[in-house]
């Protein structure tokens, strides 16, 4: 560059520009780059949380049908705006095909980290493949995803929560004809719960010398109360015509516990067969204690999101994923998913009856006692503390 002979001029040419950086400062509107303004489908396919921030997070949730989805969305976000992070979601209405669109718009609108809730194990490995093409890691969040090189994933030990599941029913009908019904086949999680469940099962013949008699063991299409109640209702007709009683179902969510005792109650049954399920939804409280729903496992969700969202800032920062578990304090895993060994986060479930309803699922502030209590006379509410 031509050097300038008269160096007053230079002076003049710096205090206009100092002059409109400065006036450009006072303006909080001044012009930057506003995020592209994402598509929105019936209820809020898309949304933003947090202030424009340097991190942006990209949250992937699967549905909104099971309760449970709504409040790990509200956590993650209050956690990571906390954190000073922009989560941007999208819920996919059970579709893989568009929850892997919806991370591609995710990925051109610059996100530095996605975590996904996948609705299918295996066709959702086309958004890591996505993502590592622009060096974006992705954490799987409560799902699993398969044959992929996942960066990280965080959940609840399920085969844990399966084991608790049929524990808690084993300890009301020790022998006698169960089914077993499984969650959405495309869920990773429904094929762990089933192995806990088959591990206390044998567990408890072994012990016991008594026999579980297993009639059906069906997975779902999804986890849906309707394909429940239908599934158990046909069976519950065959079952009959054949001479055999279901004294129990282990279910393996609260929404399709509450389809298998919809079909038990059409028969006069409710209350009779012993029915477990997981999540601690409000209505299962509330059957537990009324008596229809024998066991639930509840997963302190908030946990789940915090501890989700303060790894996915650490990784939009550029952390791997083993120094970001370590620095939270929590214990690195390998669990196997096909391709690679993938660290993991194991939190720990909870067993919920009547018996410690009170102590587990109302302690925790999950549910108030007056909604989970709000079908029982209230002299039988426990004395409040
Ligand atoms: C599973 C999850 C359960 C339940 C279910 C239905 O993957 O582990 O807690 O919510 O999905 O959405």
């Amino acid at each position: 560059m031509k050097k300038l002979k008269n160096p007053c001029i230079l002076c003049v040419m710096i205090s206009i520009a100092l002059l409109l950086g400065m006036l450009s400062g006072c303006d909080s509107q001044a012009p930057q780059e506003q995020p592209k303004t994402p598509p929105t489908q019936g209820r809020s396919e898309f949304d933003e949380a947090g202030a424009k921030s340097d991190i942006k997070i990209g949250l992937l949730l699967e549905t909104y049908d099971v309760a449970r989805w709504a409040r790990d969305e509200q956590y993650f976000k209050e956690k990571a705006k906390s954190l000073g992070a922009e989560v941007i979601s999208a819920i996919a209405n059970g579709d893989q095909d568009k929850q892997n669109q919806q991370a591609d718009t995710f990925l051109t609108q610059g996100v530095n980290v996605l975590v996904v809730v996948p609705k299918d194990l295996k066709t959702a490995a086309r958004i890591i493949k996505s993502a590592h093409e622009k060096k974006v890691p992705v954490l799987a969040y409560d799902r699993l995803i398969l044959n992929c090189d996942l960066d990280t994933y965080i959940t609840f030990d399920n085969e844990k929560v399966g084991y608790m599941q049929a524990k808690g029913i084993l300890e009301k009908v020790p022998e006698g004809n169960y089914i077993l019904l499984g969650g959405a086949a495309t869920d990773n999680n429904a094929k762990l719960l089933r192995n806990g469940q088959i591990k206390a099962i044998d567990e408890h013949q072994k012990a016991t010398g008594k026999k579980i008699n297993i009639l059906a063991d069906p997975f779902l299409d999804n986890w849906d109360k309707e394909e429940a109640r239908r599934r158990i209702s046909n069976m519950l007709t065959k079952f009959k015509s054949e001479g055999k009683n279901v004294q129990a179902i282990v279910a393996s969510n609260d929404a399709t516990a509450g389809g298998a005792i919809a079909a038990l109650k059409a028969e006069g049954l409710d209350g009779k067969v012993a029915v477990s399920g997981q999540d601690a939804e409000l209505a299962a409280c509330q059957r537990i204690m009324e008596g229809t729903q024998t066991v639930t496992v509840y997963k302190p969700v908030r946990r789940l999101a915090e501890s989700s969202a303060e790894i996915a800032v650490k990784l939009a920062q550029g952390k791997k994923p083993a120094e970001a578990i370590k620095e939270m304090g929590l214990q690195v895993n390998n669990l196997n998913n096909g391709a690679i060994e993938v660290l993991s986060i194991f939190l720990e479930p909870q067993f919920v009856t009547k018996d410690n309803m009170v102590d587990t699922v109302i302690a925790d502030g999950w549910h108030p006692l007056e909604k989970v209590f709000a079908n029982i006379p209230k002299n039988q509410w426990p004395p409040s503390k």
